[in-house]
């Protein structure tokens, strides 16, 4: 057994992960399948099950219910097979839920379904001017918004972004097509402020963001190329638990010996249309 810690992070020195609660909306895959592609992994003329993503899907559904988080569900709407993909449908924090605005025609209709959820779940919702994806391409770390760009949310937006949160906001570019958002390079493992942790991959970034980001976050997971492949780094955690592709089994090592408590969970289905944990998961912040 290797004990062998890749990072800069002392184990003596490590705070102690501590779980916090989180309100979650996700969309139930009534109507998944691959029909067009927009991004490498979905490839229309292989074969989807919408029983075994639907299947899969109540796992992790299950998993977060067991893991104590409270649940939204927004209702699927046929003939937008991506909507499940609920992280891409907005960025909510503070009760102030920014707008999707989406790259491809395919996706556009969801901007409004999920604008219309925000305004009857109470949120302050604000409309998009920018194309954005929404938590797909943002991430909250601390105070700190990471914004991924290079394939979907336009770097406008991050200026729309930083302008109705108030906060500071970090361009990322993204360069590998197969990691087209920031949530598929990135994982949050601990957004508290003062204990901020991340993992990500390291080759999915230019040169300048790669830097960035090793000089933040100097003791991040740096996750391989074998793990980030299953969409292992789209995951989701509270801070203690973090619910990862089963097949990562890599990372599930790393996040063990950081002192998390891994979850695996099959999504291989929805991997068929280019995502994975975290993408079926939109953080709801009041
Ligand atoms: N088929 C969807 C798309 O290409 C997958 C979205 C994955 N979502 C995510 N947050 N990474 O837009």
């Amino acid at each position: 057994m290797s004990t062998v810690i890749e990072t800069g992070e002392q184990p003596s020195l490590r705070p102690e992960r501590t779980p916090t609660g989180r309100r979650v909306l996700m969309c139930r895959p009534e109507y998944f399948t691959v029909v067009y592609r927009i991004n490498p992994w979905m490839n229309p003329a292989e074969p989807t099950d919408t029983s075994v993503a639907l299947e899969q899907w109540q796992a992790l559904y299950d998993t977060y219910l067991r893991l104590g988080y409270d649940i939204e569900l927004i209702d699927p709407i046929e003939g937008l097979p991506d909507m499940v993909y609920a992280a891409n449908g907005g960025f909510v924090v503070d009760g102030i839920a920014y707008g999707a605005k989406f790259t491809y025609p395919e996706r556009q209709p969801e901007g409004p379904a999920y604008m219309d959820w925000f305004r009857r779940a109470g949120f302050d919702v604000r409309a998009p001017r920018e194309v954005n994806e929404g938590e797909g391409d943002f991430l909250l770390v601390g105070d700190t918004i990471l914004a991924g760009t290079g394939f979907r949310s336009d770097s406008l937006s991050h200026v729309e972004l930083g302008s109705i949160f108030g906060r500071e906001v970090v361009t990322l570019r993204l360069v590998d097509p197969s990691f087209y958002h920031l949530d598929t390079a990135v994982a949050v493992l601990d957004p508290t402020p003062g204990r901020e942790h991340i993992a990500y991959l390291p080759t999915a970034f230019d040169a300048e963001s790669l830097a960035v980001l090793q000089q933040r976050f100097p003791d991040a997971i740096l996750v391989n190329e074998t793990d980030a492949a299953v969409l292992g780094l789209n995951s989701f955690s509270d801070g203690y638990n973090v619910v990862i592709a089963s097949r990562a089994t890599d990372f599930e090592r790393q996040l063990r010996e950081h002192g998390y408590n891994p979850i695996g969970v099959d999504l291989s289905e929805l991997l068929l249309g280019g995502g994975g944990v975290k993408c079926c998961t939109l953080e709801l912040r009041s």
